[in-house]
């Protein structure tokens, strides 16, 4: 097999849990990718910091410039925009192709990626940077390509559907959960990322750009999040046979001919018998409604290293692959351009 120099950035908790698979799985994993794929280096802020696994003391360095240079393939799990787009910007200029679990960097600054990656005929991968382990972003750009996405809804805050579940399960508090959701690990320190909306609108804007084949930037996506959200309001849809949900709404519209699209993050209603309301604690789901394919569900970990790890790795295989094969860029298809909608009367009932 030829070799493949794959380069990690961060060893945070998704970035340490692939560190360990892909040196556990080397083996099977070039097998499958027709290419070793030889970690050369884990780019660290810290060389001591505790670690959720233990990598080679020698892989890690501090030094993620010169990591960069001559790499294949690089995985950015570092988070943040900053030196994170530097870093990527980087690597796609000098060829290399790309692995990120990054949702506020794409989210913000998907398109100057794709760009630089087709200059070069590079690629960028990110399966992991919406809802953890599902794999739901090759389903948006290949496997439903050839279909019209008319609408999706999902649950894709894990912190946030484990409080409104146990809100809804047990008639507790939003507070007292919160700071179980805090203990057991879910939710940030500062939760405002999750419970203000803004880590399930970063995910809006990446699956509904993929949906609709258009680039839907952050600042387009409405964004509610559930510290309005009480028992009272819990019990009351609870009696009426709906249960209440933090959705990613992305929906096409076609008013006389004339297409626009609806992307937002809000509380809404979901009738106790739609697929979306057995999706319990932690987890995500992702409820795409097709033209041709009709209703299609994913379902599985939305967060958490190894489950995410899983999605990084699935990447890396098929970027091999495409480079082995000397494939050129999958090609963002952002080509609809498709005016988007403010909130206006956004339906809230499912
Ligand atoms: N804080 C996020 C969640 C982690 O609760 O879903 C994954 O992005």
């Amino acid at each position: 097999y030829r070799r493949l120099r794959v380069a990690l950035l961060g060893a945070g908790s998704v970035g340490s849990q692939v560190a360990a698979l892909l040196l556990q799985h080397g083996p099977e994993l070039a097998d499958r990718a027709g290419a070793h794929l030889d970690l050369v280096g884990v780019a660290v802020r810290d060389l001591d910091a505790k670690r959720d696994t233990d990598i080679p003391r020698e892989l890690l360095t501090t030094d993620a410039e010169r990591l960069l240079v001559g790499s294949d393939i690089v995985i950015e799990l570092m988070g943040g925009i900053e030196p994170a787009r530097s870093y990527l910007l980087q690597a796609l200029n000098a060829g290399a192709d790309v692995v990120t679990g990054n949702k506020a960097l794409l989210a913000t600054h998907g398109p100057e990626l794709f760009e630089a990656a087709d200059q070069v005929g590079a690629s960028v991968h990110y399966e992991a940077a919406a809802a953890g382990a599902i794999p739901i972003i090759r389903p948006l750009r290949d496997s439903l390509a050839g279909d019209r996405v008319q609408r999706i809804m999902a649950i894709v805050n894990g912190t946030t559907n484990y409080i409104l579940d146990r809100m809804d399960q047990e008639g507790a508090d939003y507070a007292d959960v919160l700071a179980d959701a805090q203990r057991l690990g879910y939710a940030e320190a500062d939760p405002t990322a999750d419970v203000e909306g803004y880590d399930a609108a970063q995910k809006a804007a990446i699956l509904a750009s993929l949906a609709f084949h258009t680039t839907v930037p952050l600042d387009a996506v409405h964004r509610e999040g559930i510290t309005g959200v009480d028992a009272a309001m819990i019990e009351a849809a609870r009696k009426v046979g709906y249960v209440v949900k933090l959705l990613a709404v992305c929906e096409r519209r076609d008013d006389a001919g004339v297409e626009s699209i609806s992307v937002r993050v809000h509380p809404a209603l979901v009738r106790r018998e739609h697929p979306l309301a057995s999706v319990h604690g932690a987890n995500n789901a992702v409820f795409v409604q097709a033209e041709a394919a009709g209703n299609l569900m994913f379902y599985g970990a939305g967060a958490g290293g190894v489950q995410t790890a899983s999605a990084v790795l699935g990447d890396l295989v098929s970027v091999a692959r495409r480079r082995i094969a000397g494939g050129v860029g999958v090609g963002e298809s952002t080509r609809a351009n498709l005016p988007i909608l403010p909130i206006g009367r956004a339906r809230t009932r499912y």
